[in-house]
């Protein structure tokens, strides 16, 4: 069985291919057109300019998946149907709309919170022994928490009241002259550089004492702001300085994502925990996570980094597990951009 997967939701147009031949997954393609040269000088996504370059790029992203297809047979197109940027969604919507038209093949809509989180599942053999899993989603748009007892079966138990995590990293990254994204040059900087001299600085860990699954990252941001603000001049280009405050911001991130997370898996006794989303390709914040999960014993997984950010692959397997689990075809497939799990 051969799976289309289609993601038009932020500002990557992707398309995966997914090969699905007795229990073994093959991945075809991976196909990713990034408009972040685009957006860059917007510092962030400037959403009718992505929907015109979704509309622009799929054509050719779907030839080049024929190419890559040869003669095969497409039995299934998954398309991200929210949440998003509307004016997103419907691009990739009515594209797949098209094709299913076209080619005679049915289509389904995928959550992208969902496709997200079972990207873990890629190459696993023995999903059960996983379940029930504590899923978090930790993204650009999204900062999520939910409990998975099966594969579409969810409950939701918590999720960012304003910023997403990715959002705050991109947007004191800006403050320091890193382009958007910020969260992958962030993580290289504070890999690269030596500090000469030390900068105390100490930030909020918004949230982490009360007692539900929400989080809130905008006093976080809010406290950097203040703190840059009164700096002097050289200060606030000091790169000792942006080295301090980035690692603290990524120390509070990190703290309160923890706790909360592994405050869950107490409470709901699950067997693993799952991460997914571009900040899930963080090192010092999945170093963080793998030595609690170590010293509380239990296991805990990241996608591949390719496939932490938005890719068509994570449409393409959610597809396919909707598509076997039997889970019904919707008869109109709408864009939901507030499309919760
Ligand atoms: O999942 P994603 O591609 O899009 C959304 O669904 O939002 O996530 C994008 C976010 C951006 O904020 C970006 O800065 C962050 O993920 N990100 C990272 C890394 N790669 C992407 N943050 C930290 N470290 C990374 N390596
Ligand atoms: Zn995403």
């Amino acid at each position: 069985m051969i799976v289309v997967g289609i993601e038009t939701s932020c500002d990557e147009t992707a398309i995966g291919i997914l090969e699905f031949k007795q229990k073994r997954i093959k991945i075809l393609a991976n196909l990713i057109h990034s408009q972040v040269k685009i957006h860059q000088k917007y510092g962030g996504v400037y959403p009718f300019l992505a929907k015109r370059e979704h509309k622009r790029n799929l054509p050719i992203l779907f030839e080049k998946s024929l190419k890559i297809l040869k003669h095969k047979k497409i039995d299934l197109i998954a398309v991200t149907k929210g949440p998003g940027l509307e004016p997103c969604l419907w691009e990739g919507i009515n594209f797949a709309k098209e094709i299913s038209k076209k080619l005679k093949i049915p289509v389904l809509g995928v959550n992208h919170l969902e496709a997200h989180i079972l990207i873990n599942f890629l190459g696993k053999r023995k999903i059960k022994n996983l379940l029930p899993a504590l899923c978090l989603v930790i993204s650009g748009g999204h900062t999520v928490l939910f409990l998975m007892e099966k594969i579409g079966k969810y409950s939701l138990l918590g999720q960012t009241r304003d910023d997403a995590v990715g959002e705050c990293y991109d947007k004191i990254g800006r403050l320091f002259s890193f382009s958007y994204p910020a969260g992958p040059k962030i993580g290289e900087f504070l890999k690269n550089y030596k500090p000469k001299s030390k900068f105390e600085v100490k930030f909020p860990r918004p949230m982490i004492n009360q007692k539900n699954y929400d989080f809130s990252f905008s006093g976080l941001k809010t406290a950097i702001f203040y703190d840059y603000k009164k700096q002097p001049d050289e200060i606030k280009k000091s790169k000792d300085y942006a080295y301090f405050v980035l690692k603290e911001m990524k120390n509070a991130v990190s703290d309160v994502l923890i706790s909360k997370t592994f405050r869950a898996k107490k409470e709901f006794l699950v067997k693993s925990i799952l991460v997914g989303g571009g900040v899930a390709a963080d090192d010092f914040l999945q170093k963080r996570f793998e030595k609690e999960a170590k010293r509380q014993k239990i296991k805990i997984f990241f996608p591949e980094k390719k496939y932490c950010t938005d890719n068509g692959v994570m449409v393409s397997l959610n597809g396919y597990f909707n598509f076997v689990l039997k889970k019904k075809f919707e008869k109109e497939i709408f864009a939901n951009p507030d499309l919760t799990i």
